[in-house]
């Protein structure tokens, strides 16, 4: 049965959740604030029904509600789907607080419901390639990790670089090593819009003694997208700015008597997929029964957590 789905937010990134619903669902109802939106977007899906009335579109039919709205909009929506018995995906972060995130798991798990959040990092094949190899032990004991999200744009107005660029790496760190942080603090300045942080340097110890590192900044000469893992035996780097080369393993290591070792270099095949379809199934997928859909909450809260607690150390200086 093909599922339908309900869209709330097609500004910048709904448009192209919207474009692999209608793929791979029934993309049956649409919502958004601004009518020029809702315009465009009743002419381009003539099958959906376009409101922009939140309320009436989670009283409907459809199975499942997609958010693609602003951050601060995501908890009350996402509350107000799961009430309404409706499972739902939900752009990252779903929640600002830990309690708000907690308090939607809970929604989800008493009614049975998905509760997926947006981290689109997960679903990257370059992104299950790490994951492949530090699961498998093939980088030996993994040391550190860092992030580099670096870029010369979109600023945004009201979310800082933590808050839209680093839930992106910090997903992936946790993802990686499957481990809350037991210290997170962040640093960082704002120029361009007061209070904003465009600059944001974050540190991570985990109680594994594993640390982990994240730069993020819309002031960069360098556009950088790039995760670097590296283990006792091997490291590794995921550079998604490469066409091809997405994954690196290096044979470097440093040996019992202290010496630097350096082997061969490996670039194993990263399967040449649109992460954000992949996503959108996975998320029809645990509709269906498929996955852990439990974990899928929990992992998500553990961002939050994470966020919150670097968010404090931001804002404490
Ligand atoms: N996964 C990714 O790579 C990625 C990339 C960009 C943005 N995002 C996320 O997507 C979300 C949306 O970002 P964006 O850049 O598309 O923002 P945007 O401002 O371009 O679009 C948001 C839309 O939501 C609508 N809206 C807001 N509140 C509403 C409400 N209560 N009811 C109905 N409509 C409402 C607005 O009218 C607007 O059209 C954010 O959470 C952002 O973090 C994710």
């Amino acid at each position: 049965m093909t599922l339908r789905v309900g869209q709330v937010g097609l500004g910048y990134w709904g448009r192209n959740l919207a474009r692999v619903f209608d793929d791979e669902a029934d993309l049956a109802w649409l919502c958004d604030a601004s009518e020029a939106l809702r315009e465009e977007f009743g002419r381009r899906y003539p099958n959906a029904r376009v409101t922009g009335e939140f309320t009436e579109m989670i009283a409907s039919d459809i199975d499942a509600v997609v958010i693609a709205t602003p951050v601060p909009t995501h908890y009350p929506l996402a509350k107000a789907a799961l009430d309404a018995g409706k499972h739902v995906f939900v752009e990252k972060p779903p929640a600002m607080r830990v309690a708000e995130m907690e308090e939607l798991i809970g929604l989800a798990e008493a009614h049975g419901l998905v509760l997926m959040p947006g981290h689109l990092l997960l679903y990257h094949p370059g992104v299950q390639k790490l994951k492949e190899l530090v699961d498998a032990g093939e980088l030996g004991e993994v040391l550190v990790v860092y992030g580099n999200r670096q870029n010369l744009g979109k600023i945004r107005k009201d979310e800082s670089a933590l808050w839209s660029l680093g839930v992106h790496d910090l997903s992936v760190i946790l993802y990686l090593l499957d481990e809350d942080p037991e210290l997170a603090t962040a640093q960082g300045s704002w120029s361009i819009h007061e209070g904003v942080e465009d600059v944001v340097f974050c540190f991570l110890r985990f109680s594994s003694g594993k640390i982990a590192h994240m730069h993020l900044s819309w002031l960069d000469p360098h556009k950088m997208r790039r995760m670097t893992v590296v283990g006792r035996e091997k490291m590794v780097v995921f550079d998604d700015m490469e066409p091809e080369r997405k994954v690196t393993v290096y044979e470097k290591k440093v040996d019992p008597s202290g010496m630097a070792v350096s082997g061969d270099i490996q670039i194993p095949r990263i399967a040449n997929a649109e992460p954000l379809r992949l996503e959108c199934e996975y998320f029809l997928e645990l509709l269906d029964g498929k996955h852990d859909k439990a974990k899928v909450a929990r992992d998500g809260a553990r961002v939050v957590r994470a966020l919150e607690m670097l968010t404090n150390s931001l804002d404490h200086g």
